[in-house]
């Protein structure tokens, strides 16, 4: 399973990058807004960063117009995947794009069916959003589950990727039912690292070998 982050923060894509732990990035308006500097440059300096796909949002909501910013977009760079919402203009934008050879991320999708429209329309990446749907009653992983067996059913080229992630039991559920990708916010993937059982482990093991270096030099042994 790939694992990929979703931020626009470069210090802590430069910092879990350099783990050797992350695939690609998500961003979104929301994330980019709470950068200093312009969008592209941010997308540019995430895009030298990060070798693996980089998703960068249109905010145009008209098909035309999110075509137009999608091939701007995808000229930052190659790994560059225009993200763009799962609204009927944006199937269509998918459309246009997908056939020009720019590969789309279709985001906000919060139904199976989305999911399939997205997939037919030409989209690279399919974007449920799963704590979103689980902040109002709904199973998020339920559409991951959905999404996952369409894929399948049909040999979709569509990846699933799943968003709107808010913890590590999340990323599990994902990977155990079969999605593609989980995009995660760093601190998500901080938590995956850590376990009280490693840390209390490596305390004992540095303990026992400081006792047992003062017992060597005091000539006990
Ligand atoms: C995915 O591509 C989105 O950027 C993201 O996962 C949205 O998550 P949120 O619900 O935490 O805003």
């Amino acid at each position: 399973m790939k694992l990929f982050l979703d931020t626009a923060n470069l210090a802590q894509i430069k910092k879990l990058n350099q783990m050797g732990v992350v695939d690609g990035v998500t961003t979104n308006p929301t994330l980019i807004a709470k950068e200093p500097g312009e969008f592209e440059e941010i997308v540019r300096a995430i895009c030298r960063e990060v070798k693996g796909d980089v998703s960068a949002e249109v905010v145009a909501t008209d098909s035309d117009g999110m075509v137009a910013e999608g091939k701007r977009l995808s000229t930052i760079a190659p790994n560059v995947v225009v993200k763009v919402p799962m609204i009927p203009e944006g199937l269509r934008a998918t459309k246009s794009l997908s056939v020009a050879g720019i590969r789309v991320n279709v985001t906000l999708v919060f139904s199976a069916n989305q999911g399939l429209l997205a997939a037919k329309a030409g989209a690279s990446f399919v974007s449920p959003f799963i704590g979103r749907l689980d902040d109002i009653g709904q199973r998020g992983m339920e559409l991951v589950e959905d999404l996952v067996k369409i894929r399948d059913n049909y040999r979709l080229k569509a990846e699933v990727l799943v968003g709107s992630i808010r913890h590590p039991q999340h990323v599990l559920e994902a990977a155990k039912v079969g999605a593609d990708i989980a995009t995660m916010p760093p601190e998500v993937m901080e938590k995956m690292m850590h376990h009280p059982l490693t840390d209390a482990g490596l305390k004992r093991f540095l303990d026992d070998w400081e006792k047992a270096k003062k017992t060597r030099a005091s000539g006990a042994v």
